[in-house]
């Protein structure tokens, strides 16, 4: 297998709005970031994924963009962005930003344009459709609630938004708009970024004749989404992207794909197919919900997990490259949703950690993730801020007849808004975030869950995180080996070996609160030599039969 440094590598994802607020006007900004460098830089992360800063509306927190070259008034100028570019560069970090050409925003020049008329240039940058019967053209389902369509009256035709009504879907098989995304990404890798993290990049094809998804119920819309999701010429947009643009650069990329299978992610990956390195997967983050998509709960079976992971562990060894990642700006904080964010928040946020920076890939910590942050639970709706939660509340409970109460609760346990709180760095007023009115309130548990306490403390989740990134740096077995599911059917315990070199590491996780007996199944070899990490005291016992304290996570290597 190649060594390269985007394998060897642990990426810190920043949502600039909720990161650091360095002018008082209660929104996190680029001048934020560069305070908090130093941070980072003990925390030991090798590569920040930023979150979009460009010029943006915000209707959907800048993954609508109004201009690509630009910088988001709220977050600074372009000389801020230069400045953190050399700021990170200079501690020997990286830099990759987040590319968002699957729509771009409302307010963009181009679809200012294209709205205006038939034979506008720019009319062929979007996705144009007649309506059907006095309807929209089709039955697809917008992603944020309602039709995928909205009438422009200049034209007397729809265009197709996967996402809101601001988000636009670009038009992919516009050779002219391929050309202008281009342009742009190589502005910006010639502006010394170092990749990109592509938003829904395998969304770009749509099935020709955009057709009404099956729909034996009748409802007003269904999801489309087998229709553009890893449509047709995917594969060729992203090698003809890849030929123009990033095969002349030494870049890191990772294309967000939900909707993608391990078949189809080997394609997207596979070393000798120059698409891209890596995909954001979904299966796993999918686990817990039912029949009817997120909003249905649904609690996590652990074989579940296993048996999604096993799949992408041993699908793509030796042939393309796992992503690894547990919390983003749009899943729930992973110690509230897998682990126990009250009596046990310290024990199970490092349990999920030893799981996830053990496996082979690249792992991606999202702020705040390193201090154990938790979900929120806001009592009133008008302070979540998320257009997906606000349009489906709407949708729900006051134009359906859905239930107040279980509507939240589906929120609080799967909102996105559980992730963009402010990051709290200390336990000031509105946790050291700020000195200004935050945009979106502060979790009330800064108090006792911030960084100035858990950088304070050796035994902090923050510490331990640390050593998992010091120990990818010295343990070659950790990025390279070979991944083996032991325990396969156990409810509680997750255990596993990785094989490298004739050396070998055993990873054993307790995903429960109550004790469990581990005992190595009698075929399995490993002669331990010695105890790597883990998350309580090392009481000596024998890797090969003991009993796990609640959410216990051990690493051991041997031969
Ligand atoms: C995925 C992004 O991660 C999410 O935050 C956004 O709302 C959609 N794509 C649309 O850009």
């Amino acid at each position: 297998m190649e060594k390269t440094w985007w394998k060897e590598s642990v990426v810190y994802q920043i949502y600039p709005r909720s990161f650091n607020d360095s002018n008082g006007d209660g929104i996190g900004d680029i001048q934020g970031i560069i305070e908090k460098l130093d941070y980072l830089k003990e925390l030991g992360i090798d590569v920040i994924w930023l979150s979009p800063v460009y010029k943006s509306p915000n209707d959907d927190n800048g993954y609508d963009i109004s201009d690509y070259y630009d910088i988001m008034d709220d977050f600074g100028t372009m000389e801020d962005w230069e400045r953190l570019l050399d700021e990170i560069h200079a501690r020997g970090m990286k830099l990759i930003m987040d590319l968002v050409v699957n729509h771009s925003s409302d307010e963009h020049e181009w679809f200012q344009q294209a709205k205006k008329s038939k034979d506008n240039p720019y009319r062929d940058y979007y996705i144009w459709r007649k309506g059907k019967d006095g309807r929209e053209p089709n039955n697809w389902k917008s992603t944020f609630s309602g039709s995928a369509w909205e009438y422009n009256e200049a034209t007397g035709d729809y265009y197709l938004h996967i996402f809101s009504k601001k988000q636009p879907d670009l038009n992919w098989e516009n050779p002219e708009l391929r050309q202008d995304v281009y342009k742009m990404m190589k502005w910006w890798l010639d502006k010394g970024v170092d990749g990109f993290r592509m938003d829904v990049i395998n969304f770009i094809s749509k099935v020709p004749g955009l057709p009404d998804a099956p729909n034996p119920n009748g409802e007003p819309y269904v999801s489309g989404s087998r229709y553009f999701k890893n449509g047709p010429r995917i594969h060729e947009f992203l090698q003809e992207m890849n030929e123009e643009v990033l095969a002349h650069y030494d870049v890191m990329t990772v294309g967000e794909m939900p909707g993608v299978d391990v078949e189809e992610a080997k394609k997207y990956t596979h070393f000798e197919r120059n698409e891209l390195q890596m995909v954001f997967q979904f299966e796993h983050m999918d686990l817990d919900s039912g029949p009817d998509g997120k909003w249905d709960l649904k609690p996590l079976d652990l074989r579940d997990l296993k048996a999604s992971i096993s799949r992408w562990q041993n699908g793509l060894n030796g042939a393309g490259w796992n992503s690894l990642y547990l919390n983003n700006h749009d899943q729930p904080r992973v110690v509230s949703r897998f682990g126990n964010d009250q009596e046990y928040r310290v024990e199970s946020a490092k349990m999920l950690a030893t799981f996830l920076h053990m496996l082979q890939g690249t792992p991606y910590i999202y702020q705040g993730e390193e201090i154990g942050m938790t979900n929120v639970h806001f009592e009133d709706i008008e302070d979540y801020q998320d257009i997906e939660i606000r349009n489906m509340y709407k949708e729900k409970v006051v134009e359906g007849n859905a239930d107040h109460d279980q509507v939240m609760e589906s929120i609080y346990t799967k909102g996105r808004d559980n992730a963009r709180t402010p990051f709290q760095w200390n336990d000031l007023e509105h946790a050291g975030f700020t000195t200004g009115e935050p945009w979106i309130k502060v979790n009330p548990n800064y108090k006792h869950i911030n960084a100035e306490k858990a950088t304070a403390d050796p035994d902090s989740i923050f510490h331990y995180y640390r050593q998992l990134i010091q120990l990818r740096k010295q343990q070659p077995i950790i990025v390279y080996g070979d991944y083996e599911l032991i325990l396969p059917v156990h409810e509680q315990i997750y255990a596993y070996i990785r094989h490298y070199e004739g050396e070998k590491l055993l990873v054993i996780t307790n995903f429960g609160e109550e004790p469990v007996d581990f005992s190595l199944p009698e075929e399995i070899e490993f002669e331990p030599e010695e105890r790597l990490i883990g998350n309580y005291a090392d009481d000596q016992s024998h890797p090969g039969s003991f009993t796990l304290k609640p959410y216990e996570a051990r690493v051991y290597k041997g031969k």
